[in-house]
């Protein structure tokens, strides 16, 4: 039997708990890498594990992606020369996505440069609720092909269990995606606030004319949490107009410095992440959504 038929999933260190449980899930081989600096800050990999004719998987979420990128790219391009039939990378988060105009001249579109160097290392992508929003899709822009799975279901199951007569909302025009399906998928009424970003930390945010409070428990959900400011605005407001504390749910919990903090301590509900990228406010497992998926592809 050809050993393509058992493929290997290498999982990025500190991101052992949702790729462990996909490795699991998938009765799959955990490959085995080592993967540390030189003295001069450059990144030394070393394969460990036999990748020849196998179907290789990398598991590494993108927070934090300029410190990720150059040693992912060597372990793809080292199992590549190791002989893998094919190298799809599974990036639960997938970043440098809001980049995506040139808003004053001279400004790197870099969520196209990001998706280029990707392409050339990589088969395939796998990723969760990408921040698409001038673009359409990621063939826009990924010249390989790509998966985009959605943790709608997760979501929607998390709330029926936890939340009693939920109103969802979304904080922005983006959102309105998100939060239409979730919402859907709960049988819960919705609506999309109105933002104005001012500056990386300074957004505005505005509330649909006709909302008043109502007896639900308001249930803001975005794709990504960053500096929270999005979602401190959205609750501060909220509560303004009497509204019980909201419930938080962001899909990718990038949580940019002290804003987790920040957030729990802005009048929040509860502030609850899926675990594409590891943090303590995980509670919505998408590893089964992940599985199913990377089931399916082979
Ligand atoms: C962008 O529009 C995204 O959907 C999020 O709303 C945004 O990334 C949240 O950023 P922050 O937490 O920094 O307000």
């Amino acid at each position: 039997m050809s050993h393509s038929r058992f493929p290997i999933l290498f999982v990025w260190p500190g991101q052992e708990a949702l790729g462990r449980r996909l490795c699991s899930r998938l009765c799959w081989e955990e490959g085995a890498f080592e993967l540390r600096r030189f003295p001069d800050g450059e990144s030394y990999v070393r394969v460990l594990s036999r990748v020849s004719d196998r179907e290789v998987f990398i598991h590494s979420s993108l927070d934090q992606p300029d410190a990720k990128l150059a040693p992912l790219l060597w372990i793809a391009e080292t199992a590549r020369d190791m002989g893998a039939a094919k190298v799809t990378l599974i990036a639960p988060y997938l970043a440098y996505l809001r980049q995506d105009k040139s808003f004053f001249d001279g400004e790197a579109v870099s969520s196209k440069y990001f998706a280029k160097v990707l392409s050339s290392s990589f088969d395939a992508l796998v990723t969760v609720d990408p921040h698409l929003h001038r673009y359409v899709s990621l063939d826009e822009i990924y010249k390989i092909p790509s998966q985009v799975l959605s943790a709608s279901q997760e979501i929607a199951h998390w709330v029926r269990r936890e939340v009693e007569k939920p109103v969802f909302i979304g904080p922005d025009s983006e959102s309105g995606q998100w939060v239409a399906q979730v919402a859907s998928l709960s049988g819960a009424p919705y609506f999309v606030a109105e933002k104005i970003r001012k500056g990386d930390r300074l957004v505005e945010i505005r509330l649909p004319d006709f909302v008043g409070a109502t007896e639900g428990v308001p249930v803001l959900v975005d794709d990504i949490i960053s500096t929270g400011r999005t979602m401190i605005e959205s609750v501060a407001l909220l509560r303004q107009k009497g509204w019980a504390a909201p419930v938080c749910i962001g899909v990718h919990a990038v949580f940019a410095g002290d804003a987790y903090n920040e957030l729990k301590g802005s009048g929040a509900g509860r502030v609850v992440t899926c675990n594409s990228l590891p943090h303590p406010s995980n509670e919505i497992d998408l590893s089964e959504v992940l599985a199913r998926a990377l089931e399916g592809k082979r």
